[in-house]
């Protein structure tokens, strides 16, 4: 029997649990060292109407981009280009709000019909050590214990085959897939990339607690705006609101320790380790974190 305890006190019960959250939030290591957080950007530019042929383009290139078409939601009957890409590990850009410009520039520039810019958005998106998603049973959890995640910029296929998979799981059937996809699977290759994702992490948490704050002054902070300072030995998370009104949280991530980064794009706290989101104000947006920054004097151990 799986027990879940729920925020307002309710204890639920069943026979099995499966836990499709994007990234899990009950697993506090052993998913987390294989795959790594990735925000990924879009811009969606109204395009005339069946000027474009309807297909799935992406780069092979390492400044990667995708493009798909939705048709007739870009206003005055048009179809809408999207463009993605400009992704970027989870806290470690500082030019957010220009990956709009370039994936703008690089639309108009092999879509020369492209008008004005209807949509645009940020997203993240979690990349497995292999590339194939984590669907099955959690690692180090009881055997009625179900994840899916991992899912790359594959969530449409990802999503179908834990659904196919994870239903053979739980009612006892065989599944060819299963071996594929089992999430305790160790990394045969691409064991480069596995080693120095989980360098970054540790790099994350020296750097947490060695480096310098990223901004001296509170009075530095511009309305709207967020940023890390050092005070003594505890470093906190500074949000200065439209208003003026300032709000002070600690920038230790509750998951597991790193230090959160402001994102001046979306206004979040984000943490570079593994992903974890936060509101200026401190409350969760995102796991694997399930608490949220806590207020400055009440800074207590992370979950683990
Ligand atoms: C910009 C961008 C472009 C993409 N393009 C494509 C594409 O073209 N094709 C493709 O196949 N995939 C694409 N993807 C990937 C795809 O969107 C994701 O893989 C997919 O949405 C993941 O599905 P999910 O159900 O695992 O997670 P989500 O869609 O994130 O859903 C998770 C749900 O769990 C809830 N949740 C989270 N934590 C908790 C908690 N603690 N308690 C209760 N509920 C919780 C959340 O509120 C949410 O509703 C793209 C992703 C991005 C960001
Ligand atoms: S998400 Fe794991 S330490 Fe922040």
């Amino acid at each position: 029997m799986a027990t879940i305890h729920a925020d307002d006190g309710r204890v639920l019960r069943a026979q099995a649990c499966v836990v499709a959250t994007n990234t899990p939030f009950l697993d506090r290591v052993a998913i987390h060292t294989k795959q790594a957080p990735y925000r990924s950007y879009v811009v969606g530019l109204a395009v005339p109407r069946d000027a474009i042929v309807p297909a799935l383009w992406w780069d092979t290139r390492e400044d990667y981009h995708y493009v798909r078409l939705q048709a007739g939601t870009g206003g005055d009957g048009r179809d809408v280009l999207i463009v993605g890409g400009e992704d970027h590990k989870t806290g470690e850009a500082h030019d957010t709000g220009q990956r709009f410009t370039r994936l703008e520039h690089w639309a108009r520039r092999h879509f020369p019909m492209a008008g004005e810019v209807v949509y645009r958005w940020s997203g993240q998106v979690m990349e497995p050590f292999d590339g194939l998603g984590f669907i099955g049973r959690n690692p180090a959890d009881t055997a009625n214990i179900l994840i899916a995640t991992g899912d790359s910029g594959m969530g449409m296929t990802h999503g179908t085959i834990a659904g196919m998979l994870l239903t053979d799981m739980l009612q006892g059937r065989d599944n060819a897939w299963a071996g594929l996809y089992d999430p305790d699977r160790k990394p045969k290759r691409n064991l480069r990339e596995y080693v120095k994702e989980n360098l970054d992490v540790a790099r994350e948490f020296a750097r947490g607690h060695l480096s310098p704050a990223e901004l001296s002054s509170e009075a530095a902070i511009a309305p709207g705006q967020g940023a890390v300072l050092r005070e003594g030995v505890a470093k906190v998370a500074v949000y200065r609101a439209e208003d003026g009104t300032v709000t002070r949280v600690s920038a230790i991530c509750p998951h597991l320790g790193c230090t959160v980064r402001w994102n001046d794009l979306e206004r979040s706290w984000d943490c570079p380790c593994h992903g974890s989101r936060f509101t200026p104000e401190g409350g969760v947006i995102g796991g694997p974190a399930v608490r949220p920054l806590a207020p400055m004097g009440e800074e207590r151990q992370a979950d683990l």
